[in-house]
């Protein structure tokens, strides 16, 4: 993360089809998702990308609301904040834009706002939104905060939480409600600001800086012991994320290493949020992370979320859970066995179009994979729900995706990010389930990459376009 920089695009995007608003071509009354898929993109009611980044969630009564950052593909200025609903953690329902960008002021135009946290403040009932404000170069930063009778908004910006009459000027930032009802305010390092009883303003630091770093501050308690999860700094870049845990949320916070296999940057994701999802039965604790596309964050920048094991003072996502479930109402997790249909690349039924590679070395290496601009490959299927399992690596870009009915109408589009920095197999789009029915899947190389650099010029993101198919998967 390079706060006292700016970003300055590699290549100009042009977008004109892909953002917020991918549009589809009808309702989709059938189409659900039935569990948790992680790094694919997410369609709401409307079969628009979720855009809710930086997020977090809190229930009301059968209800989860997920707040988090909106945003285009074409500039990193502030998009607004997106709300959205779920009974299931599955399927995201549209709720509002909750805080829109503002027409002036230190949430208006050529501005940045990130990381929002939503909490209800159990002396008002009212709902307090918090984020990082800021300059586009990242030099005007501070906590602020907005509010609403609402849950869904509209949030009204009230600017800088104070604290001895100061804003606070940190960037990175998160949130923690105890289970006494106290809200407190986390820092990038490690800081921790107690909130007043209204939720307005702090009134006590009761947690100093822990170390340098530590962005994306997410902290949550289990029983007696809190834990404090936190990034490296990479600016967009995923790393291996670290946590300290603490009887006391003034510490002594001690290190207790990474949340996540080291070298697969915590499953390719940065935290920012770990929602307790108290059932009958368990408490199962959902690590919310987020796998950046800088500069397409609109159209493929997608979520993590896993559940966290926990023993003691570890806490550890030791497995990559492809496909999971919930339920919400005991708290219980299994795991999804996939019982789908596999397609190898080299199956003659999908067709390539263009310069390909094909290798075929063996079931776990097989791959086709393309960076020439007029290459794809397409299958026409009967089913119900298709996935993409591809190679993901430092020269991989981005890849669009197009599935249409049997008359060739388009029903969901997505771009997809092949790339990442650590190399590895993963599942890269999973489709809503349709009506059982005939469909066909376009994927195209786009020519372009998820790459920035920062004032120094100091490049990041991948140095190439390539897009790969490993196999495609169909539930009949
Ligand atoms: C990340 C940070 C994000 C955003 C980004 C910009 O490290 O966690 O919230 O600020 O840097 O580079």
């Amino acid at each position: 993360m390079f706060k006292n920089s700016y970003f300055i695009l590699r290549y100009f995007t042009i977008c004109i089809v892909f953002g917020s608003n991918t549009a589809v071509s009808f309702a989709q009354d059938t189409a659900k998702m039935d569990a948790i898929y992680s790094g694919v993109p997410w369609f709401d009611q409307n079969g628009n990308i979720v855009s809710a980044h930086g997020a977090n969630i809190i229930k009301e009564l059968d209800t989860f609301y997920l707040f988090g950052e909106s945003h285009t593909d074409t500039s990193n200025a502030f998009a607004g904040f997106n709300c959205y609903s779920s009974k299931d953690l599955y399927n995201w329902k549209f709720e509002s834009v909750a805080l829109p960008a503002q027409e002036s002021g230190k949430l208006g135009p050529n501005r940045v706002g990130e990381r929002v946290k939503v909490m209800k403040c159990p002396k008002t009932g009212e709902f307090i939104m918090y984020m990082h404000a800021d300059s586009l170069t990242y030099k005007d930063q501070f906590v602020g905060y907005a509010v609403s009778k609402e849950i869904k908004g509209p949030y009204v910006f009230k600017g800088p939480l104070l604290f001895q009459g100061k804003p606070i000027k940190k960037w990175d930032m998160g949130t923690f409600q105890d289970d006494d009802g106290s809200g407190y305010v986390l820092v990038h390092g490690g800081e921790i600001y107690k909130l007043s009883d209204d939720f307005t303003s702090v009134t006590e630091k009761v947690n100093e800086n822990i170390t340098s770093g530590f962005e994306s501050p997410t902290l949550f308690r289990k029983d007696d012991i809190y834990y404090f999860i936190g990034s490296h700094l990479t600016s967009w870049e995923k790393n291996d994320n670290y946590y300290y845990t603490s009887i006391s949320l003034k510490g002594p916070w001690i290190s207790q290493g990474l949340v996540a296999p080291e070298n697969t940057l915590t499953w390719n994701s940065q935290s920012t949020f770990v929602l307790p999802i108290q059932g009958l039965k368990e408490t199962t604790y959902m690590f919310m992370g987020d796998r950046w596309s800088f500069p397409k964050q609109a159209s493929s920048a997608t979520y993590v979320w896993q559940p966290l094991s926990i023993a003691g003072t570890s806490v550890s996502m030791p497995k990559f859970q492809e496909a999971w479930r919930i339920n919400t109402s005991t708290g219980v997790v299994t795991i999804v066995e996939n019982k789908d249909i596999i397609i190898k690349n080299t199956n003659e039924e999908i067709q390539y179009l263009g310069k390909w590679i094909h290798t075929d070395n063996g079931n776990m290496l097989l791959e086709s994979k393309s960076d020439d601009k007029n290459a794809s490959f397409s299958i026409k299927f009967k089913g119900q729900q298709i996935g993409l399992t591809s190679f993901v690596g430092p020269e991989n870009g981005y890849a669009k995706v197009v599935l249409t009915d049997k008359k060739g109408n388009t029903m969901y589009t997505a771009i997809i990010d092949m790339y990442s920095k650590s190399s590895d197999l993963v599942q890269v789009f999973k489709s809503p389930i349709l009506k059982k029915n005939n469909y066909e899947l376009i994927v195209s190389v786009t020519g372009e990459r998820p790459n920035w650099s920062d004032k120094k010029k100091a490049n990041y993101g991948s140095t190439g376009n390539t897009i790969s198919l490993h196999q495609i998967t169909i539930k009949k």
